[in-house]
Parts: C-alpha cells; sequence; structure tokens
C-alpha cells in the first residue's frame, strides 16, 4: 500500500552483488522514522523477527522463508538447513505462519542437491510472498460486502480493528485492512477506531500509520474503550487478524482480542476475524489448551516510547520495582466470533464452517 504517495511493500528483493538482496521495512523504528534496510543473513531474519523489526503472522511467515534462502545462500548443507530450520522455528511461537512458510520452503529444499537449494529456495520464498498479496486482496472481496451491506443501511460505517492486521503484518493489503482499504477505494464511508493495543502500540503506532497514510479516516482509542463505544452504538462491525485459528475455528490474536469479542457479542456488534488459509493450524482443535502462547519480555509493560522534544525516547510507566507480565496473545473461542473472512469467502468458525470452504481438509 501507500508510503508518501508511493506504493510500497513491508518485504521485497533487490539486486545485490551475490544475487537477491532481502529488504524490510525497520517496523520498530515507525511511525517515528520510516527506514528500510537489507537482511543479509539468516541469524538476521532470525533477529528481526524476534525483536519484531518484521512482525504479523503473514509477513512472519514469508521473513522465516526468506530466512531459510539467506542460510541455503550461507551454507546449503543438509546439517544447515536443519539447524537453520530450528532457529528460525525458534524465533517466535504463536504465529503458524511462520512454521507452515518453513515447513514448504524445508520440504521443497530437502530433495534437491545442495548447489541447488539457494536458488529454489528464494523461487519459493518469493512466491510465498506474492501468493500472501493475493490471498490478502481476496479476503478484501469477500470482506467488503459486509462493508457495503452496512453503508447501504446507515450510510457511515465505523469499524473498530485491533492491534495491526494492516499491509505491514502481511505481505500486502493486510487481513483486517484488505475489506476496509478496498470499501475506501470505492468511495464508501468507513471510519476505524483502532486500539492502541499496548503494551508494544502496533494499533496507535502501526495501524493509525498506514490508515493515515492512505487517507482512511480513523480515531485512536486506548484498548480499554472499546467495550463503551459498543454499548453507545458507535461501531458496526469489528474485523482482527490472527496468528492462528484453530480447526474448529478458535482464533488465537494479539492479547485484547477476547475482551473485544465478549463486548461485541454483549452488545450484538458482528465480530469477524481476517485470514489467509496458512494461519489455520489443522492439527490444533482447542485454541486455549494448544496453541503456544507467547510470552514477552515485562519491560514491554513497564516503559513506553514516545516521541518528545528531544527526539525518540523511553521511559518507565510503571512503578519501580513491580513485577510485570506480558502474555502477548489470547484465545477467542469460536462461539464469540461471527465469521472468518478468508481468501476463499466468509466461513462460520466450526470446523464444518472451514471444511465447506476447504474441503480438501477433511481427511487431515
Ligand atoms: O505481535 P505481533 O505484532 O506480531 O501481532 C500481530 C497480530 O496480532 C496480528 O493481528 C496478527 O498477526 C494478524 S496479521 C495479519
Amino acid at each position: 500500500m501507500k508510503v508518501n504517495g508511493t506504493h510500497h511493500r513491508p518485504i521485497w528483493e533487490s539486486e545485490g552483488p551475490q544475487g537477491p538482496e532481502v529488504r524490510i521495512i525497520d517496523q520498530t523504528r515507525l511511525p517515528f522514522a520510516f527506514e528500510t534496510m537489507a537482511l543479509p543473513s539468516e541469524a538476521e531474519a532470525v533477529r528481526a523477527i524476534a525483536d519484531m523489526l518484521v512482525r504479523g503472522a503473514p509477513l512472519i511467515g514469508a521473513t522465516a522463508a526468506y530466512g531459510l534462502a539467506l542460510a541455503m545462500r550461507e551454507d546449503p548443507s543438509d546439517a544447515n538447513l536443519s539447524a537453520a530450520y530450528d532457529r528460525l522455528f525458534r524465533s517466535r511461537p504463536t504465529a503458524v505462519n511462520l512454521r507452515w512458510a518453513i515447513d514448504d520452503v524445508a520440504a521443497r529444499l530437502r530433495p534437491l542437491a545442495p548447489a541447488e537449494r539457494e536458488a529454489a529456495a528464494f523461487a519459493r520464498a518469493r512466491a510465498i510472498a506474492e501468493e500472501d498479496v493475493e490471498l490478502c486482496r481476496m479476503i478484501g472481496v469477500h470482506g467488503l460486502p459486509l462493508i457495503e451491506e452496512i453503508a447501504a443501511r446507515k450510510g457511515r460505517v465505523n469499524i473498530l480493528t485491533h492491534c495491526n492486521a494492516g499491509w505491514l503484518a502481511t505481505c500486502d493489503w493486510g487481513t483486517a485492512t484488505s475489506p476496509i482499504y478496498q470499501a475506501f477505494d470505492k468511495g464508501l464511508d468507513v471510519h476505524v477506531w483502532v486500539d492502541e493495543t499496548r503494551p508494544r502500540n502496533q494499533g496507535g503506532f502501526l495501524t493509525a500509520w498506514e490508515l493515515g497514510q492512505h487517507g482512511v479516516p480513523h480515531t485512536v482509542v486506548v484498548d480499554n474503550a472499546g467495550g463503551h463505544l459498543m454499548q453507545r452504538g458507535d461501531v458496526d462491525i469489528c474485523f482482527v487478524g490472527t496468528d492462528r485459528t484453530t480447526r474448529e475455528g478458535d482464533v488465537c490474536n494479539k492479547i485484547g482480542t477476547y475482551l473485544k469479542a465478549l463486548a461485541a457479542k454483549d452488545c450484538s456488534v458482528p465480530f469477524y476475524v481476517c485470514l489467509p488459509s496458512p494461519t489455520i493450524d489443522w492439527t490444533v482443535r482447542d485454541g486455549l489448551s494448544e496453541i503456544p502462547i507467547e510470552e514477552r519480555r515485562p519491560e514491554e509493560v513497564t516503559e513506553v516510547q514516545g516521541l518528545g522534544p528531544e527526539g525518540v525516547r523511553t521511559v518507565r510507566v510503571v512503578a519501580p520495582g513491580s513485577p510485570a507480565a506480558n502474555p502477548a496473545f489470547d484465545v477467542t473461542p469460536a462461539r464469540l466470533v461471527t465469521g472468518l473472512v478468508t481468501e476463499r469467502g466468509v466461513a462460520e468458525a466450526s470446523e464444518a464452517g472451514l471444511l465447506a470452504l476447504y474441503p480438501e481438509r477433511k481427511a487431515a
């Protein structure tokens, strides 16, 4: 989508002296600085994922695929393929797109001779990124009628979103934002309530920035405001993303998503989760007991980053000495989800609903 009026993606290739060079936007610098950088090695790809220079389930998957390609440039042996797979696998635990992407790339590389692996890995990583762009575009195609239906009834459509499931979290379009961008581009009157999304502020920092770059009207609210807005009738529909959705339609997403879904249920506000199919973990049924929830550093809770007159600073916002816990994701049970917006259409959040769209998964 757009950065300063020009089309940009969060991961791309440029020509380097050794072949394709992988480049990313350093998302830890947004919204205060727009900086791009190369990922010169698999170790840097692991660091970029772990330290959240890139984040969001689909983008984590694409970056990990490129990470394996960079590993094959460094050493295409069987031993390094396994070791790089393990290092990438451990870089972040919750988004299943990571495992999906490196499983896919590694399965294609193992039968090849080492000399063929670098080119094959780059080709597949490139294809994964391109496929994600199309999957996300199609999520927008299927989500757009949900917005159009509300617009036809009442004109302005107020949408609430949580965290950043925007183009910065994918290879383009975003998941939750794809229907929003397509509605806006079509001239519909949309307005987005952007949950700030503490502790890392992906809403206030990233979603607000990208909506602003595209010109989409939006307002940032603190995480606790959503229920109040819904009670007042100020939210027509919720669109969120997911890091892992189970076979039975439970949805794991950024911490706080569950509370928004509870409020939406109480207020009869439709609550839609937008996802490309690589985010479905067909091996998992019960989200609460089977999905690993990432626990991040307590400093993300006790400190915040902000822009002051002297530049970007980090300040402590918790009483000195008080401990903090930082679970990064929660699980919203399928019963609270109105529908799953996928690249193939809108599914009921249930095994039957998902299998109706993905019949090839029946036996899995
Ligand atoms: O910790 P993050 O920033 O990687 O979390 C991102 C989210 O929770 C997104 O909602 C999710 O990955 C879906 S991205 C299209």
